[in-house]
């Protein structure tokens, strides 16, 4: 008799919920390279995780893989391992500062576009293992508008575009929100100008990316604030830490951390699409085209 009492997990299965937490889940995204997608990912992973949260960085930055270096974190295996179905995801997690569990990317591996159902079937299983222990899944993204990038943005309830003052890093910012929102479905977005040099930078940058959306394309961008230029962020990369862990007093750290906050005012998402087996299921579905994508 015990066997069949209706829990409310088991309830909320039955009603196709999980009752498990709901992933919050942000792409770190930005079109040009070098804008500082990896320097805001790590950073603010590392600030939400300080704040108590149970934060997951994804490295999907499929060609030039580097949180692991810039967080000095010894890694063994890396994404590709676990689609190749070398070792299984638990395997890849490496514990970086204030419990992070950092996910290595597979540098040099170009295949996340094209993946076998084989290995479809084994990422949503191997990520849907993990939903327990995940409160904030952040994916730091490659430059460029990659497929993966497109496949991990989508999958995001949260997609952060980071732009800096310079017209190379608008242009290809705009064209990154152009694509995510014609072919992608991705309405909404949130600004963050990194590498101000002045104050007022940040809030001109975003109107000024804003007023051409409004123009050109059917979104909703918000601002997410600015992070300024900082010597300190250069120096931390150069230690292989977090600036905000390294020089909690600094410029950028404090703008990072204030970011975090912010972050943690986003909403959560509600219901199925809250959780982890939904994510990588929207990310399979991506990968399958449009029209297999769940919404
Ligand atoms: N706010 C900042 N102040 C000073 N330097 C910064 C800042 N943000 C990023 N940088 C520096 O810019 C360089 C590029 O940063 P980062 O690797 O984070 O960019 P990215 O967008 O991830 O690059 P890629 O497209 O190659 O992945 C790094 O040397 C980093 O230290
Ligand atoms: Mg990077």
């Amino acid at each position: 008799m015990d066997n069949i009492r209706l829990t409310p997990d088991r309830m909320a299965r039955l009603a196709g919920i999980n009752a498990s937490r709901p992933v919050k889940v942000i792409a770190v995204t930005g079109g040009k390279g070098g804008v500082g997608k990896t320097s805001v990912s790590a950073n603010l992973a590392v600030s939400m995780a300080s704040r108590g949260r149970d934060v997951m960085l994804v490295d999907a930055d499929l060609g030039l893989a580097n949180v692991d270096v810039v967080l000095g974190l010894r890694t063994r295996f890396h994404l590709g391992h676990v689609l190749q179905g070398a070792c299984a995801l638990e395997d890849a997690i490496v514990t970086g500062p204030h419990g992070l569990q950092v996910v290595p990317g597979a540098s040099g591996y170009k295949r996340m576009a094209n993946l076998t159902p084989a290995e479809n079937a084994g990422i949503v299983r191997a990520f849907s293992d993990l939903y327990h222990q995940v409160e904030v899944l952040i994916v730091d993204t490659a430059a460029g508008l990659h497929d993966s990038v497109m496949t991990f943005s989508q999958a995001a309830q949260h997609v952060l575009v980071v732009v800096c003052d310079e017209p190379a890093s608008i242009t290809d910012a705009y064209a990154l929100i152009k694509v995510l929102s014609r072919e992608h479905g991705v309405q909404r977005f949130q600004i963050l100008a990194n590498q101000t040099r002045k104050s007022g930078e940040g809030p001109a940058l975003f109107e000024k990316i804003k007023r051409v959306c409004d123009r050109f394309l059917n979104v909703t961008l918000e601002f997410a604030g600015s992070v300024p230029y900082d010597d300190y962020l250069r120096r931390a990369v150069q230690h292989q830490s977090a600036v905000v862990d390294t020089y909690p007093a600094s410029i950028s750290s404090m703008a990072l951390k204030k970011l975090a906050a912010k972050a943690d005012t986003w909403s959560a998402p509600q219901g199925a699409r809250g959780h982890l087996e939904f994510f990588v299921e929207r990310m399979v579905g991506a990968q399958m085209g449009p029209a297999t994508v769940l919404q």
